[in-house]
């Protein structure tokens, strides 16, 4: 089984890098190989809760000075890093043609491994590099938290992303909860609202609790999955894996990381 999942938001600083990074070494105990594509060009920032230094990032790809094995690290716990680079590498509006061609890499680089999973970090917003990454992967994750401003962007991407891909399948988690039924209640409020305007299905994946535990492992850059797996809010982010490899994948005539693995099959 090979797949990808986009991780994204309407509203910036809600929480996808965590989740992303957290969501990746989850995925790690269900399938065999993950890679982790961070696609924040400009402000990415998977690399340090990640706890990896990496020496090269897809600008080097797209500048033709280093091919996608040469720049992929592997962090101590099993996740193979694409960084996405910083701010200076001005990659924030890359072309089609190079967008294009940096799927096409990671795509030929994935296709030499059998059962694996690809999770990419996706900047906030409906702008073009977000909705593109986002459309090449099977399912999209959005993160939402409790506040007005995350449902009122969240519900311009998922309007942004549905015209562009006709995609109907959004997996919806809620960040920074109170407890279940916080979190339960959020997501009912947003899809009450997203289903008056929009012919999309919301599947909920679930919500992970406000923590000092989360700032925490940022500034050890050691992942709560990895120094406290028993703690609840890795459970939490265990069962939102596993519920969001249940959800029905979108399918599409666009460009595809994981295309070719699929046609393999
Ligand atoms: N459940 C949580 N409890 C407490 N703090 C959290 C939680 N989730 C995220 N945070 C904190 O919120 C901040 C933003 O998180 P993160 O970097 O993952 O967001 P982001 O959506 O990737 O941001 P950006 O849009 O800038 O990429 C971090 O400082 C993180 O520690
Ligand atoms: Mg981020």
């Amino acid at each position: 089984m090979s797949d990808s999942i986009a991780i994204t938001s309407g509203k910036g600083g809600v929480g996808k890098t965590t989740f992303a990074v957290n969501l990746s070494i989850a995925q790690k105990k269900l399938t065999d190989k993950i890679f982790l594509l961070d696609t924040d060009m400009g402000m990415a920032n998977s690399h340090v809760l990640l706890g990896i230094n990496p020496k090269y990032s897809i600008s080097d790809i797209i500048s033709g000075e280093k091919k996608i094995s040469e720049i992929i690290e592997t962090s101590k716990n099993g996740i193979s890093l694409i960084s996405g680079g910083t701010a200076s590498n001005n990659l924030l509006n890359l072309e089609n043609i190079k967008r294009y061609s940096i799927l096409n890499e990671i795509d030929n680089h994935l296709k030499g491994y059998k059962n694996v999973r690809l999770m990419v970090d996706i900047a906030a917003g409906a702008e073009d590099n977000a909705l593109v990454f986002s459309m090449a992967c099977d399912r999209i994750l959005i993160v939402i938290v409790g506040e007005p401003t995350s449902f009122v962007d969240s519900y311009a991407l998922i309007k942004a992303l549905y015209s562009k891909s006709t995609f109907k399948n959004y997996c919806i988690a809620v960040n920074q909860v109170d407890n279940d039924s916080h979190g339960n209640e959020l997501f009912k409020k947003f899809q009450s609202i997203t289903s008056q305007f929009l012919d999309v299905n919301l599947h909920y994946v679930g919500c992970v609790k406000t923590s000092g535990k989360i700032r925490k492992s940022i500034v050890d850059r050691t992942p709560i999955m990895i120094s406290e797996p028993k703690s609840d809010i890795s459970q939490s982010f265990l069962k939102i894996a596993k519920k969001i490899n249940e959800t029905p994948s979108n399918e599409w005539g666009g460009l595809t990381f994981l295309s070719k693995v699929k046609k393999r099959a």
